[in-house]
């Protein structure tokens, strides 16, 4: 049977995105990076809001699911153009406050082939805390479903204070949904012990593969979201990269095939995966169809340069070009 989640999701009214926002800097084709004192020329560079949180709530205003943000940009020209972009893409920001100090920024630098090193400046996300949270979430009348996302880019908001923050919400009716993204850190086992803590106030956890892997000491498949499931949460759904997605619930898995494409820019696929997975639920699909949906959604994001992210009509349209490509439940 499917999660009592599931059917809270599906009669939700608008879902509200807490997390990071920021500017990402972005040089690409950079053959080698730069000792100290030296220059490399790149090729290729783009300045985008960017952030789990702004992705994914334009993933979801993107679909028509009526989605407010909660975070904070700084008092300058890359906090409006954050605000300025959400707006544009149909996201309520009357929970983004402007704080004093600069907003976020993360500097990439992309290889020929792909990979990616990042520098990030918190700046005025330092003082995103749980009482800042809360204050927004009631001042913009709350929601029935909250998703938490990109916590480890909020250096304030540490997991215990994540999951008070999580817990008061559902205790007013929301359903919470956390993907916290990769620990800088490296998941100590004191950072480990604490998220899976945090699990307890989720209904639904969307960690990737390593994320999975590492929280769990297990592979990061089927046995890593079994391990997760027992920490609270009543589905887990793992981001296998390119090899598409899985879920657990109760005790049934759902496994998706994914939709194999040239990826130009991979970062934030977890983000517009969570997002058309979550759209697809509240729609009323089952849990597999919703797997598969945003691993076509994903699909057709990593494969773009620009204009990334993907309609209902152009989800579905790429579904229709391999039918039966869900499997599982
Ligand atoms: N190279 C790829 N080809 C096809 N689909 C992909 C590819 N990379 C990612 N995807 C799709 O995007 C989804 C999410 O990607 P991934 O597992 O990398 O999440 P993530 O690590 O959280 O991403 P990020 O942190 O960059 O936002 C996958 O489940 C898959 O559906
Ligand atoms: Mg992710």
């Amino acid at each position: 049977m499917e999660p009592a989640a599931i059917g809270s999701i599906r009669a939700s009214r608008r879902v509200c995105v807490a997390g990071n926002l920021c500017i990402d800097l972005v040089i690409r084709n950079v053959p080698a990076l730069p000792g100290w004192g030296q220059e490399v020329a790149g090729r290729g560079q783009s300045l985008v809001p960017a952030g789990q949180a702004a992705n994914l709530a334009r993933a979801l205003a993107r679909l028509g699911t009526p989605v407010t943000v909660i975070g904070a940009v700084g008092e300058d020209d890359f906090g409006r153009m954050i605000r300025d972009d959400l707006t544009a893409h149909g996201v309520d920001v009357s929970g983004v406050v402007s704080l004093p100090g600069a907003t976020p920024v993360t500097v990439g630098v992309v290889r020929p082939d792909g990979e990616r090193a990042f520098i990030s400046e918190f700046g005025c996300a330092a003082a995103v805390d749980g009482a800042l949270l809360n204050r927004i979430w009631e001042a913009t009348g709350g929601s029935d479903v909250l998703c938490l996302v990109g916590q480890f880019n909020l250096p304030g908001l540490p997991p215990g204070a994540a999951q008070a923050f999580l817990a008061r919400a559902r205790a007013g009716g929301a359903v919470t949904i956390v993907d916290t993204g990769w620990d800088p850190a490296g998941w100590p086992p004191e950072m480990t012990a604490a998220i899976r803590e945090e699990l307890a106030a989720a209904d639904i956890a969307l960690p990737n593969r390593d994320e999975a892997a590492a929280m769990t000491g297990e592979d990061g498949g089927v046995e890593a979201a079994a391990a997760l499931l027992a920490d609270g949460p009543s589905l887990v759904v793992v981001k296998l990269g390119e090899k598409g997605s899985l879920a657990r619930y109760g005790d049934q898995a759902a496994f998706a095939d994914p939709y194999p494409v040239e990826a130009a820019d991979a970062v934030g696929a977890g983000d517009v995966f969570d997002g058309a997975m979550l759209h697809a639920l509240r729609s009323g699909l089952p849990v597999g169809e919703a797997l598969t949906f945003g691993n076509a959604a994903a699909s057709l994001y990593v494969e773009r340069a620009r204009d990334r992210f993907p309609t209902s009509a152009e989800i579905l349209a790429r579904i229709a070009s391999r039918p039966g490509s869900g499997r599982g439940q």
